[in-house]
């Protein structure tokens, strides 16, 4: 059995949900784990904003939730692979589309989605639409999740939003005490012990880094950070991971021989299958 399989990003908006989902993606590709990135912001579909070039005609994550029911074949038809990248795939809604694209889902569809995701990759990664409460994706992986990680950035803005959401995770189904709180995209002027002490402390930072901020101008998140001065975020982002995986058991071998085989049939990481 993996640890923290399910892992939601949620935060206040712009608070590097996105860029996060990715290099943890990244960080645990290179171990050698299969990871799927369900990018649930149906307003801004993600793909498109940090993908730009690949093609994913055909492929909407609102196709999936709207099918009378929702599949292992139904998810996997519309996964969006990578050349260079055989262990992540995307599930999201495409350019130009929003909510409105599809017909109504209700949480039966999110809860089916998610029992199925499980059986599909070593770790599922929820990229989180802040606004939660007008979208059931979001909130049910923020409740079905193994683990919540919580960005917040130090500024009035993300304290603002964060006071105001939530006492909307109040109820106990959402665990909120439980989450995995990082203060993100952190500036040396900007107030960060204040806003950390606000939040009950909070013990991971991930720093400001100029060629993070580049990357996602340019569309290249999934490439490695290699300069010095993000030598302290990659360090953030594997301590994050320890922190996510904690003591992780070895799979059984059963499980590992079901999962190979699964993913043989579908022909999605190509490299673990191989093995
Ligand atoms: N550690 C960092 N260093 C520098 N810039 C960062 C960092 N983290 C995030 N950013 C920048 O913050 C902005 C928002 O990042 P991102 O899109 O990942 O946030 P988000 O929370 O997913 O936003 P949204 O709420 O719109 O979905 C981007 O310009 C990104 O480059
Ligand atoms: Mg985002």
């Amino acid at each position: 059995m993996t640890m923290n399989k399910i892992i939601a990003v949620w935060g206040n908006p712009n608070s590097g949900k996105t860029t996060l989902s990715l290099k943890l993606a990244l960080e645990l590709e290179k171990m050698g784990k299969s990871v799927m990135i369900i990018m649930a912001d149906a307003y801004t579909p993600g793909i498109s904003a940090i993908l730009p070039f690949i093609d994913t005609k055909d492929k909407s994550l609102g196709e999936v939730l709207s099918s009378v029911e929702v599949t292992q074949e139904s998810i996997l038809k519309k996964c969006i692979s990578l050349e260079k990248h055989k262990n992540i795939v995307f599930m999201s809604y495409l350019h130009g589309e929003n909510l409105r694209t599809y017909a109504d889902y209700g949480k039966d569809r999110t809860l089916d989605l998610f029992i199925l995701l499980r059986h599909l990759a070593d770790h599922i990664i929820v990229d989180c639409s802040s606004c939660f409460p007008h979208d059931l994706l979001t909130r049910t992986a923020l409740e079905l999740s193994d683990k919540v990680v919580r960005l917040t950035t130090p500024d009035l803005k993300a304290v603002s939003f964060l006071d105001a959401l939530m006492p909307l995770l109040d109820e106990r189904k959402f665990g909120a005490e439980h989450h995995l709180k990082v203060l993100s995209n952190v500036k040396p002027q900007y107030p960060k012990d204040i806003v950390a002490n606000r939040y009950g402390g909070i013990g991971m930072a991930l720093p400001y880094t100029s060629e993070v901020e580049k990357q996602h101008l340019e569309a290249r998140l999934l490439e490695d950070l290699t300069d010095k001065n993000s030598q302290f975020y990659n360090r953030a982002v594997k301590n994050l991971i320890k922190e996510i995986l904690g003591e992780e058991p070895k799979n059984t071998e059963k499980e590992d021989k079901l999962n190979k085989s699964k993913l043989r049939k579908i022909g999605f990481f190509r490299k673990e299958v191989k093995e």
